[in-house]
């Protein structure tokens, strides 16, 4: 089992070989300074003991043993770090169209939704489809407070209560939390409600690998373990600062190489797989919210911007940008050796060129042809790109690519000189949003600030 980083093509059009050659003391300073963080108390590192933490995967699998054969839906009610992980290891692991697929053709297990925003359509969509008696609804929130998780669990709890009373609706919910922070505890405490525990110090974003991600995974029925073994094999290979045997070193200082010195601003993460298709999105969050930061004293504003794609369907679509749009971009494509099943195309309509050189091929091999002859395209052209190769996309692959990025995420951090874990940025908006909804422990600057901004415009509306 192997996952394999080719950046051929990222040397020359987006780092110089002289660069490269010369990363590898900077490289060992990142490391360095992410395995110092690592003892400091409050560091939000804790993501990197997780392929190791059996007391934790423990608390997944004994829960999900329990539940088995209960319910014919899990829905995840959460959002951002929350919610992106699930989705994603949904997808990447279990066969496509999951929650379209019969009882049977699911081997008994159950659908999987998440819930990921507060648009009340989709939800009332939802939970009018929904048999609230074989239902499990699982509360995600490390910090047990954010607005839209909250809201949805009301909702949520007074459906259940109406339907099934109170006694029995606390049987259909179970919190993912802070082991003592938050306001779900205390209510899971006061009302005899379960909940699995987010270490302390994992933030949202690095907490797929903790009950966020692993206790849906586990009860559609993902080989959990196996997810844990492939992301303890990468944090083994991480373990090195030898930067040529590091591969989410290779991967975070190439990508800030490029930023930073070539203007490449701008990361694409394209896999050629739709199992891999959410993973993208996944992807995005982590390096979004992880990197785009003000430097600490204010000086500058840093950080790429990630963009999700997905081969071959944006060859139609978003490659014309990357093959001749402003030269900011690299493009990271993660191809896939084995694909789990193949279509042979038939030959027919041999007078017809369109269509006669497809017959005899597979359509796997057309997509792998494809992602290598983008691949080849860009580089032709000058457009940075590299190659992250899986064997197969199961639980031990995705569990190491998770791993990968989590790490190279911490290294980017350091060579940013920005702390990856917080999110600053978001903090105003949600004052001004409690501000509006009236939220007694809101910010009163903030309620100032909301009311002192400036008022529409008739001049400037058409
Ligand atoms: O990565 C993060 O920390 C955020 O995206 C959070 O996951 C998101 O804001 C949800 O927060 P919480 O889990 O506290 O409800």
């Amino acid at each position: 089992m192997t996952l394999s980083i080719d950046f051929t093509n990222m040397i020359g059009p987006g780092v110089a070989e002289s660069e490269w050659t010369g990363a590898g003391a900077r490289f060992r300073r990142a490391h360095a300074a992410v395995a110092a963080a690592r003892t400091r108390p409050g560091a939000a590192l804790g993501w990197i003991d997780l392929p190791n933490d059996r007391a934790l995967l423990e608390q997944t699998t004994r829960f999900a043993q329990r539940a088995r054969g209960r319910f014919d839906d899990v829905v995840v009610l959460g959002i951002g770090g929350s919610a992106l992980g699930p989705i994603a290891l949904r997808t990447a692991l279990r066969p496509s169209g999951w929650n379209s697929l019969t009882a049977e053709a699911r081997g008994g297990m159950p659908r999987l939704q998440v819930l990921d925003n507060v648009d009340p359509e989709t939800i009332a969509a939802l939970l009018s489809r929904l048999a609230l008696d074989r239902t499990l609804f699982i509360v995600t929130s490390k910090s047990g407070g954010t607005a839209e998780t909250m809201a949805q669990f009301l909702i949520v709890r007074g459906r259940l209560v109406e339907a099934l009373g109170e006694a029995k609706a606390r049987e259909h919910v179970v919190f993912v939390t802070d082991p003592a922070r938050g306001s779900l505890r205390p209510i899971a405490a006061a009302e005899g409600i379960a909940a699995l525990d987010i270490p302390p110090n994992v933030g949202g974003r690095f907490s797929v690998l903790t009950p966020v991600g692993m206790l849906p995974a586990a009860l559609i029925g993902v080989d959990v373990g196996a997810l844990l073994a492939g992301a303890a094999d990468m944090a083994t290979r991480c373990e090195s600062d030898d930067l040529s045997r590091n591969p989410a070193g290779t991967f975070a200082m190439l990508q800030w190489l490029a930023d930073t010195r070539s203007g490449k601003h701008i990361h694409v993460l394209m896999p050629y797989s739709d199992p891999m298709r959410d993973f993208a999105a996944w992807f995005v969050q982590l390096w979004a919210e992880s990197l785009g930061k003000v430097q600490p004293g204010g000086s500058s504003s840093v950080g790429p911007t990630p963009i999700a794609a997905l081969g071959a369907t944006d060859q139609h679509s978003q490659v014309q940008l990357f093959m001749e749009g402003p030269a900011d971009k690299t493009v990271t494509f993660v191809a896939v050796a084995e694909r789990a099943t193949d279509l042979a195309i038939p030959r027919a309509y041999a007078e017809v060129p369109e269509l006669a050189y497809l017959g005899g091929h597979t359509l796997g091999e057309l997509i792998d042809i494809e992602q290598r002859a983008t691949a080849g395209a860009l580089a032709r052209r000058g457009r940075p790109n590299m190659t992250i190769t899986l064997d197969r996309v199961d639980p031990w692959h995705v569990g190491a690519l998770i791993q990968l990025l989590e790490t190279a995420t911490a290294y980017a951090g350091d060579l940013y000189g920005i702390d990856a874990f917080n999110q600053p940025g978001v903090e105003l908006g949600k004052q001004f949003a409690y501000a509006q909804l009236g939220r007694t422990d809101a910010d009163p600057k903030a309620k100032q600030e909301w009311d002192s901004l400036p008022k529409a415009d008739s001049r400037w509306k058409v």
